[in-house]
């Protein structure tokens, strides 16, 4: 028996998505655990690329099931419409994806709240991506959500969502200063897609649990990253879930004592999508660089990423909270470009220093990064897939991280492709 669980250790968009499909080989379960789709995980195959919002991305490369958690919220319209995408490319999803029956719904009032309340935020946005995950999670937590199990009883579905409507309709008309929706359209407009999506709809937790008896090898993969994380992220802006690792059991039903690896996905550098504070962001050209050789523009909204350095202080934050035993390292090949790499390894707050990440957002907007500086290797790591293959210094920075964070670098990434990988000491089946 074998559960890992895979995280975002920074912003998200670490690379989840590629090492989530090279591992899942021999997974008997990938499990999405949390968030919804405003997760874009990208999978690039020889001349194609997918991303996948709420689908694990274990679904090409094992012949494992596919199962959304209950802690995941869910847009039925992009759901269908990812199906199909999947199921066009020759993989057939019918007794293969399974999903919760205590999952909650997104529904077209929360993506609506979702801009109102963005719009109302004015300089102080948090910069979502729309998809309406913050409403729909505050639906949840406010015990008015409609979960899966509820498109089984028309009847009281049709009176929630009247119900739901009621209010948000009076929050639109006299709060917001915006149109309100018609909750018999609204209703409408969602029965065709539930009755595609009944069928993928089972006790999940009970399915989890079956594996877990029966020995088989489990992937959780996280969305979003630890700094994002409603709890222990940087607070106001973050997401509304907990994407860390004790998320993997909430959202899904695992047991804390089946987790057996937490493999951290780390960026070789750091970007942020939306506002909040970045202590290493590099908003010049070094920034722009960066961005170009990254290609580092949103897989799920377009907007370009924030970049900046790699910051250990919030790496190393990032490793005690999830409980880190490994780590897949992406984008190496990027630092090809620059002629030295810095890495910040201490903040400055009010004259003096810390390795300590801060939980107040308005410390962490204070707060100085102290660099070291280690030499660059202007030389390609592309499509490397041994260590030692890679330029001295290449290497050398890879032992510096092990070094600086107590963890090892199973996997280095030098490309969006699965042979554009270097495993080391990591069984792979
Ligand atoms: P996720 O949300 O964590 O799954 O990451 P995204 O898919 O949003 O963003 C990662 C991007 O980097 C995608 O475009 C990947 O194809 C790409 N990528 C992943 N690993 C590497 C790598 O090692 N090198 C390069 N250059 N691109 C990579
Ligand atoms: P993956 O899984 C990067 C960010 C948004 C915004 C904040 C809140 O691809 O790594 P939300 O729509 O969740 O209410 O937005 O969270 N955000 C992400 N940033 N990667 C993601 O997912 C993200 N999902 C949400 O940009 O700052
Ligand atoms: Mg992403």
């Amino acid at each position: 028996m074998a559960a890992r669980i895979i995280v975002g250790a920074q912003w998200g968009d670490e690379g989840k998505g590629k090492i989530v499909d090279l591992l899942c080989k021999s997974a008997d379960l990938i499990v999405r655990y949390q968030g919804g789709a405003n997760a874009g995980h990208t999978l690039k195959f020889d001349d194609e690329e997918i991303v996948l919002h709420l689908i694990p991305s274990g679904v090409f490369n094992s012949s494992g099931s596919c199962i959304i958690g209950n802690g995941v919220v869910i847009d039925l319209q992009e759901l269908i419409e990812e199906i199909d995408k999947v199921e066009s490319m020759g993989f057939p999803l019918d007794e293969r994806l399974f999903i919760s029956q205590s999952a909650h719904l997104i529904l077209p009032y929360h993506k609506v709240l979702d801009k109102v309340k963005e719009k109302g935020r004015g300089d102080d946005a948090i910069g979502t991506t729309g998809r309406g995950i913050g409403p729909a999670y505050v639906s949840k937590v406010s015990r008015v959500g409609i979960r899966m199990s509820d498109l089984f009883f028309p009847g009281s579905f049709k009176k929630k969502v009247r119900r739901n409507l009621e209010d948000i309709n009076k929050a639109l008309e006299h709060i917001y200063n915006e149109p309100t929706l018609d909750a018999d359209e609204t209703i409408k407009s969602l029965e065709p897609t539930i009755e595609r999506i009944k069928p993928y709809i089972r006790n999940t937790t009970e399915t989890l649990h079956q594996a877990l008896s029966n020995g088989d090898e489990i992937l959780m993969e996280g969305a979003q990253g630890t700094l994002l994380d409603l709890d222990h992220g940087t607070y106001p802006y973050v997401t509304s879930s907990s994407p860390t690792a004790g998320g993997a059991c909430t959202g899904s039903g695992l047991p804390p004592t089946a987790v057996t690896h937490v493999m951290g996905i780390v960026k070789a550098y750091c970007t942020r999508v939306g506002n909040g504070p970045f202590p290493t962001e590099m908003t010049g050209s070094e920034g722009e660089k960066m961005r170009k050789h990254g290609a580092e523009f949103g897989a799920t909204t377009g907007r370009p990423r924030r970049c900046g350095w790699l910051d250990l202080v919030a790496l190393n934050y990032a490793i005690r909270l999830n409980g880190i035993n490994e780590i897949a390292f992406t984008k190496l090949d990027v630092l090809d470009h620059f002629d030295e790499i810095k890495v910040c390894t201490a903040y400055e707050i009010d004259g003096s220093r810390t390795e300590v990440f801060p939980l107040s957002t308005d410390r962490l907007e204070m707060v100085k990064p102290i660099y070291e500086t280690l030499s660059g290797w202007k030389g390609s790591t592309r499509n490397t897939d041994s260590f030692n293959a890679l330029p001295k210094q290449a290497q050398n920075y890879i032992r510096y991280i092990e070094d600086m964070t107590g963890v090892p670098l199973r996997i280095v990434s030098t490309g969006p492709k699965r042979s554009e990988t270097i495993v080391r000491d990591l069984e792979i089946a």
